[in-house]
């Protein structure tokens, strides 16, 4: 079986970005989950399944149409890339993540991705549950405070009106929400080595990962 690295950590810890990066330095697969958890949600909404229906949402998730071809997603055929990254669209990812059954469909796409020569995989979940053999586990982390500058920088320069307060306060609730939840909960593993990158660059932080790999 191909080697695996699983990157867990936090919203807007910069994990998709630092796994991103590792994966391409390596020339191995990516596998950003949180992308099909986002995609289950947006195809939620498209088709009219609020997000109190567990039966609905699961068969969303099982019949998810998506495809990921070189950092461009798609949906029913049609480019999502961009429509996944809402902050809307990001709090329907984190109820439906809170589903034991969808997280049950979506088990087998991820492992899929385990392909030749290796992967990197993205998520809350990768080092505990999808990859639980995965030869270097990471918990990527920074400070809410630090998250929250992250994650506006980018949702102003999408044009989105937003404050950095809101986005805090939003981040505080997903971390809660991540952590106390009974289905894959979001936890350092005791074989997950720590990369805290609140005062570091990506670069540094790629750099961080790559050199653990090769060790
Ligand atoms: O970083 P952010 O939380 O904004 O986005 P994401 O990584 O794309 O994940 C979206 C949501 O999916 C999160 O709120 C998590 O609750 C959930 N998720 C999960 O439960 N398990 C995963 N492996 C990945 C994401």
């Amino acid at each position: 079986l191909a080697p695996v690295i699983a990157l867990d950590g936090p919203s807007a810890s910069g994990k998709g970005t630092v796994a991103a990066r590792v994966a391409a330095a390596l020339e191995f697969h990516y596998l950003d989950s949180g992308a099909l958890y986002r995609l289950t949600a947006l195809a939620a909404v498209r088709r009219g399944v609020l997000f109190d229906d567990v039966e609905g949402l699961t068969e969303v998730a099982r019949a998810l149409d998506a495809s990921f071809v070189e950092g461009v997603i798609l949906l029913d055929g049609e480019e999502a890339t961009e429509a996944i990254r809402s902050e809307a669209i990001g709090e329907g990812a984190s109820r439906v993540a809170a589903l034991a059954p969808v997280r049950d469909a979506l088990l087998a796409r991820q492992r899929a991705f385990q392909r030749l020569p290796g992967l990197v995989a993205d998520g809350r979940d990768m080092g505990s549950v999808v990859f639980p053999q995965a030869q270097l586990k990471v918990f990527l982390t920074a400070t809410a405070e630090v998250r929250a500058e992250r994650r506006h920088k980018q949702l102003i320069a999408k044009g989105e009106d937003v404050t950095i307060q809101k986005i805090l306060e939003d981040i505080q609730q997903r971390d809660a929400r991540d952590s106390a939840r009974t289905v894959a909960p979001l936890v350092q593993l005791p074989d997950a080595r720590l990369l805290d990158t609140s005062a570091m660059t990506i670069d540094q932080a790629v750099r961080t990962v790559l050199g653990w790999w090769e060790t």
